[in-house]
C-alpha cells in the first residue's frame, strides 16, 4: 500500500477516546488548527450551518457538567419503572466527567427545514444530514487532536438532557446540538 494509506492507518490504530487529562491549557493556535480540520470536511447539500466553538473556560465547564448531571439526576427521578430508572443511572456514568477537560469542542448543526419535517417526519434529520455531517466533521477533529499529540472523546451522552445542554450553551433556536468532544493533553503523556 502506498505511503499515504499507511500514514491514515497507523492515525486511526493509534487514536482511542482519552478521558483524562493534564491540566495543561490547549494554545490558542492548536484550537485554530483543530477548527480548521473540522471546517475542511464535506456537509450534506453542501452546507448544514455546522459549527465548532471550543470552551476553554475552566469554570464555564464545570458548571456545563454540573448542570448536566443535576438535570439528568432529575430525569431519571422522574421515570415510574425502577427497573429503567436504574438502567438509566448506570447507562449515565459516563456523561459528566468533561468538566475536568481543558477544553470542549461544541458542534452544532442548522435544524431541517419546515417542509422537510412534514414531509418526511422522523426521517427528516436523517436525510438532511445535518448531524451526520457534524458526526464526519468530529471525526475530523479527533484525527486532528491525534496529530497534535493530544487526546479526545466524543459525547453524545449529555446530550440525555439536550434541552439543559442546549440552553446552558444559548445554541440559536434553528439550529441543533449534535456532540461535545473532549479535548485536552493526555494525562500519561510524556
Ligand atoms: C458518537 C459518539 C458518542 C460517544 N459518547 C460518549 C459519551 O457520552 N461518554 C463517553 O465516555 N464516551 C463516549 N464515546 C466514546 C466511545 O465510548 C468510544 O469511542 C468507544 O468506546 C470506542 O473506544 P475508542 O474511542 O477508544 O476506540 C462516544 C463515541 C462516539 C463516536
Amino acid at each position: 500500500m502506498n505511503r499515504h494509506y499507511e500514514t491514515l492507518m497507523a492515525l486511526l490504530r493509534a487514536r482511542h477516546s482519552c478521558r483524562a487529562f493534564a491540566p495543561r491549557p490547549l494554545e490558542n493556535a492548536v484550537l485554530d488548527a483543530l477548527g480548521a480540520a473540522f471546517a475542511q470536511t464535506p456537509q450534506a447539500g453542501g452546507g448544514r450551518g455546522l459549527a465548532c466553538t471550543f470552551i476553554t473556560d475552566a469554570a464555564r465547564l464545570r458548571e456545563l457538567a454540573e448542570a448536566g448531571t443535576r438535570a439528568f439526576a432529575a430525569l431519571c427521578d422522574n421515570i415510574p419503572s425502577a427497573f429503567i430508572r436504574e438502567e438509566m443511572q448506570r447507562y449515565g456514568e459516563n456523561f459528566f466527567w468533561f468538566g475536568d477537560a481543558p477544553a470542549l469542542a461544541v458542534v452544532t448543526c442548522r435544524k431541517p427545514p419546515a417542509f422537510l419535517q412534514a414531509a418526511l417526519g422522523d426521517k427528516a434529520a436523517l436525510q438532511w444530514g445535518g448531524e451526520l455531517s457534524g458526526a464526519m466533521a468530529a471525526f475530523a477533529l479527533l484525527l486532528a487532536a491525534q496529530t497534535l499529540d493530544l487526546g479526545a472523546c466524543c459525547l453524545t451522552g449529555p446530550l440525555a438532557v439536550w434541552q439543559e445542554m442546549e440552553n446552558r450553551l444559548a445554541i440559536p433556536k434553528h439550529d441543533h446540538l449534535v456532540l461535545l468532544t473532549a479535548l485536552g493533553y493526555r494525562k500519561d503523556s510524556p
